[in-house]
């Protein structure tokens, strides 16, 4: 069987199984009990009816039973309806209601001076017979039966069947409809605890917002002080690394230069190890120090940004910084996207990507942005000489650089691939497959954010 994993689900079959099972039962029960009422009821007057023919019918002289006046039920007067009563005796006339009009009953039901009833086949169809002897006073006795069509009852329990159909059907109706609204009402505050970590989970909100009902209270007391500390932790962790790559960095900077100055002297390796080994230092302490300017101090997990706005704001820092290279923008973002990242982050990506490009351009640098399947595509394309192929995934490690001639630090393509990583996005490099050649720096970034839409 497989597992119900909606809570709805769940429900709407506990329902389903009880509606149908009640319903049955009240239908069973109500045919039933009716079906028992109505032929306790036809019995009762035929029993009547059978005594009130044996008390009215009188003898002839000749002995020729007949009847003193006609019985009260006048249903025995109109023709084939269905009520029937016969009197025998052997060797007179026998005396039918006027009812009969053809064919008659078989009078062997009347067997004991006590009333007897069955079943058989009468004038019209399938019948319901009383029968009763009474003896006479020379031995001989008279017959009475009485008959009724089966089908009158059958019309009766019919008729209620068709009526309480309709009116259970209404009921398993209104019993689902608010099944299903206690169901929408009662699992109401798991769709608010839904929204609200989606809120948090987009870095809307700080914590799990709104009352909640007490069974579902405790747990989002629970979540909230979870999330707070772990905040707390992240961010302490982070200035902590960050004070200890500061602190580190002046001593740092004084053992750099007194090696530069034992390599000048001395001219030995030992010096020139000593030196390389203070770069890689250097170059780990600038990067924990960046990564902790990045996160530390923030107090949401994830905020929004608007693209064009970030994108322009570090293009004309860029042109300053390129003059001879020119940036071009060409962003078919809808505007009422939002970007799932701080925008002090997105700069800082943006910041680094744009200036690889700008370095190693030859003229021009284009930076294109669109969606695709939900999440938002930023290229940042040069026409510079491009990398070789073994190098576009180890320009990403800490300190890697491919070009003696211009400066850097090597941190750069680190730095930006750990932010968007670390708010669900990334970044690769490909090689620039038009003309001029060249490379492509292409941004992923998830949880976009449509804004009135
Ligand atoms: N657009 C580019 N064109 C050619 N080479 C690039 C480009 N972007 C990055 N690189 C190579 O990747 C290396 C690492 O880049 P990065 O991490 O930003 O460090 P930095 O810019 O400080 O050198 C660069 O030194 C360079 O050799
Ligand atoms: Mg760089």
């Amino acid at each position: 069987m497989p597992k119900l994993h909606s809570l709805r689900l769940r429900f709407m079959i506990a329902i389903l199984l009880w509606t149908a099972l009640g319903i049955t039962s009240i239908w069973y029960s109500s045919t039933r009990l009716f079906e028992m009422h109505v032929e306790r009821q036809y019995h009762e007057e035929l029993d009547v009816h059978i005594k009130e023919l044996d008390r009215l019918t009188k003898l002839k002289a000749n002995g020729q039973p007949f009847l003193s006046r006609p019985l009260s039920d006048p249903r025995f007067a109109v023709p084939n309806a269905g009520f029937y009563w016969q009197i025998t005796r052997q060797g007179y006339e026998p005396i039918k209601s006027a009812s009969m009009t053809k064919g008659g009953i078989d009078d062997s039901i009347a067997n004991s001076p006590q009333v007897s009833h069955g079943h058989q086949v009468g004038p019209t169809g399938k019948a319901i017979t009383y029968g009763l002897i009474r003896p006479t006073a020379d031995g001989d006795s008279v017959r009475f039966v009485i008959a009724t069509d089966q089908r009158l009852l059958d019309a009766i329990t019919n008729e209620f069947e068709a009526e309480l159909k309709l009116w259970l059907a209404i009921l398993a109706l209104l019993l689902l409809a608010s099944g299903g609204a206690i169901i929408l009402f009662g699992l109401r505050p798991l769709d608010r605890l839904r929204k609200a970590s989606e809120t948090l989970r987009r870095g809307e909100a700080d914590v799990i917002e709104g009352n909640y009902p007490s069974e579902i209270a405790p747990l989002v007391g629970n979540l909230n002080a979870y999330i707070s500390s772990n905040r707390e932790l992240i961010v302490k962790a982070r200035v902590q690394a960050g004070n200890l790559a500061h602190a580190l960095r002046t001593p740092l900077a004084v053992m750099t230069d007194e090696a530069e100055r034992m390599a000048e002297q001395e001219n030995g390796s030992a010096a020139a190890t000593f030196l390389e080994q203070c770069r890689l230092m250097t170059q780990q302490i600038e990067y924990q120090l960046a990564r902790a300017r990045s996160v530390a101090g923030k107090g949401k997990a994830i905020q929004a940004s608007d693209f064009s706005a970030t994108a322009m704001t570090v293009i004309s820092a860029m042109e300053r910084l390129h003059p001879d290279k020119s940036f071009r923008l060409e962003n078919s973002l809808p505007s009422s996207l939002r970007l799932a990242i701080d925008p002090v982050d997105l700069s800082e990506i943006m910041g680094c990507l744009l200036d690889n490009a700008g370095k190693w351009a030859n003229r021009c640098v284009v930076c294109r942005a669109e969606v695709a399947e939900g999440r938002a595509i930023i290229e940042i394309a040069d026409d510079g000489l491009g990398l070789q192929e073994e190098n576009l995934e180890t320009a990403f490690e800490i300190g890697s650089r491919f070009d003696a001639v211009k400066t850097g630090s090597g941190l750069g393509l680190a730095i930006a691939r750990d932010i968007a990583r670390g708010v669900g996005g990334e970044i690769t490099l490909i090689a620039n497959p038009s003309e001029e050649g060249g490379l492509i720096a292409r941004l992923y970034l998830p949880a976009i954010i449509c804004l009135g839409s």
